[in-house]
């Protein structure tokens, strides 16, 4: 049984099946990591033959599959490939999926539903997936992967997980966020936990604060309509840098289990406390209303940046500062932890007075690493520099062996577990913070005006200004 498995793809002829799904699900399969028998399944209410989705799916795989990439390979793995027009509103749609995907199955098989629609969809298909009897796992396990962005605000976020409840138990969930399968993600919890040297320090007494920057040299391009109803907080924050956030923060889960990891996650996220408004900064490149798709008055933000507390033993009045945003200079992921300096020097440095605090930066992407600023004695003289030891992905574990999130998070769905996966509670907690970002944006007395800043630029001034208030700087290390 473990040996037969059918991904069903819902919303197929979107762009994330092309430049995700298919190139994991191809790497997974030359990894020989996908079960013996398996089927993809693709569907979208356009007309395709299986050969032309096979050959559409073709052209974006030599684009987007990193390595070891043969057309003589992909037409193997295509000949497990179908397609199957149809509108998932319609109930008489599953009947005719369901006996194309026994047809296919030829005997028992597990199955994983993979949501890439637009959002308005998921509840329709999770309707009639119940409807039809097709989330029973009864023989062979049903499993449902549901894209971002899960709800739009923490009542509709609710009220899908209240939908999803319905037709699927919480254990044959698997809700994305990319960032959870990302290599250096998940490495925040080898790095805190699997050694000694960093835990003891990781606290209130030793870190002055913290710092997420999630930039993006991108503007928002040809997904304007998408965006311009959702915006940075919708878009970045709710999901990927609260999940930053909560990886850096947590506390030691007892084991990898998926709810010892997930029990840890939401306890920190509901721990944050409500964003004061002067804590925010709300940003806009400029040009970005003068864009197809975009309302001319819009008062989307394209960046943010946060100040916020975790009012916990460990994080009790340690500053935690966020900020992503689209037209940046360039693209970085990094998370900076700012120890606090030695409580008394007594070493020369320079003509600066004091020494600078330890950092440790970890580069999410690119040039994945870790680097840890110390002090260190210049060679003959009395006197401290700041140097950096360095942990590079490439130098350790040789080039390109970093796999992208789809392939781990795909795997893990095939093989149930769901410790990268956003449970319920979390998504809502997650919802919480941003709500009462977004709700005083919109009505609160003292909301930041939105402000412009130049595409291409590290933001507006006013995101400076945030952390200038407690004598800090936004930190960005370049190799
Ligand atoms: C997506 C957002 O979830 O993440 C995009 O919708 C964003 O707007 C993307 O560009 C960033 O992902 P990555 O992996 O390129 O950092």
């Amino acid at each position: 049984m473990d040996n037969a498995a059918t991904i069903m793809i819902f919303g197929a002829s979107g762009d994330l099946t092309e430049r995700k799904l298919i190139p994991a699900l191809y790497n997974l399969q030359q990894k020989g990591r996908l079960p013996q028998r398996y089927n993809i399944i693709g569907n979208s209410r356009s007309e395709f033959s299986h050969d032309e989705f096979r050959d559409k799916l073709l052209k974006a795989a030599r684009d987007n599959v990193k390595n070891g990439f043969s057309d003589e390979k992909f037409h193997e793995f295509a000949q497990h490939i179908w397609y199957l027009p149809g509108d998932v509103k319609d109930a008489a749609f599953y009947e005719q999926l369901n006996a194309f995907m026994e047809e296919r199955e030829n005997g028992t098989s597990n199955r994983l539903y993979y949501l890439s629609t637009a959002p308005f969809l998921y509840e329709p298909i999770l309707e009639q997936l119940g409807a039809a009897g097709m989330n029973k796992s009864v023989e062979g396990w049903r499993r449902i992967v549901i894209e971002k962005p899960f709800g739009y605000d923490l009542k509709t976020a609710h009220a899908l997980n209240d939908k999803v409840h319905d037709v699927f138990q919480e254990d044959q969930v698997y809700r994305i966020d990319h960032y959870l399968g990302k290599e250096t993600a998940q490495n925040i919890l080898y790095m805190r936990f699997a050694n000694t040297v960093f835990e003891p320090i990781w606290n209130r007494n030793y870190i002055n604060h913290v710092q997420i920057t999630v930039a993006e040299s991108v503007d928002v391009g040809r997904r304007a309509g998408y965006y311009d109803t959702s915006g940075v907080m919708r878009d970045m924050f709710q999901n990927h840098l609260l999940q930053l956030l909560a990886l850096t923060t947590m506390e030691p889960p007892t084991s990898f289990d998926a709810d010892a990891l997930r029990n840890e996650k939401v306890k920190v996220l509901q721990a944050v406390y409500p964003i004061d408004m002067q804590n925010t900064v709300r940003a806009q490149y400029d040009g970005y209303c003068g864009l197809e798709g975009v309302d001319p008055d819009s008062q989307t933000p394209t960046y943010a940046a946060l100040k916020m507390f975790i009012g916990n033993w460990r994080w009790d009045g340690v500053p935690i500062y966020m900020r992503s945003g689209k037209a940046m200079p360039r693209k970085t992921s990094e998370i900076t932890v700012q120890f606090k300096r030695p409580p008394h020097t007594m070493f020369r440095r320079g003509e600066e007075k004091t020494i600078k605090a330890n950092q440790l930066t970890i580069h999410i992407q690119p040039n994945e690493g870790i680097d840890l600023g110390i002090e260190a004695k210049v060679p003959d003289a009395d006197e401290s520099q700041h140097v950096q030891m360095n942990f590079q992905y490439d130098d350790a574990f040789g080039d390109s062996q970093i796999p992208d999130a789809y392939e781990r998070l795909i795997l893990n769905a095939i093989q149930g577990d769901a410790a990268l996966f956003s449970r319920s509670d979390g998504i809502e907690a997650q919802w919480g913070i941003v709500d009462h970002v977004i709700d005083g944006w919109a009505n609160a007395d003292d909301a930041p005006a939105l402000v412009t800043y130049a595409s291409n630029s590290w933001g507006p001034h006013e995101a400076d200004e945030l952390l200038a208030r407690a004598g800090h700087e936004w930190l960005i290390h370049d190799h």
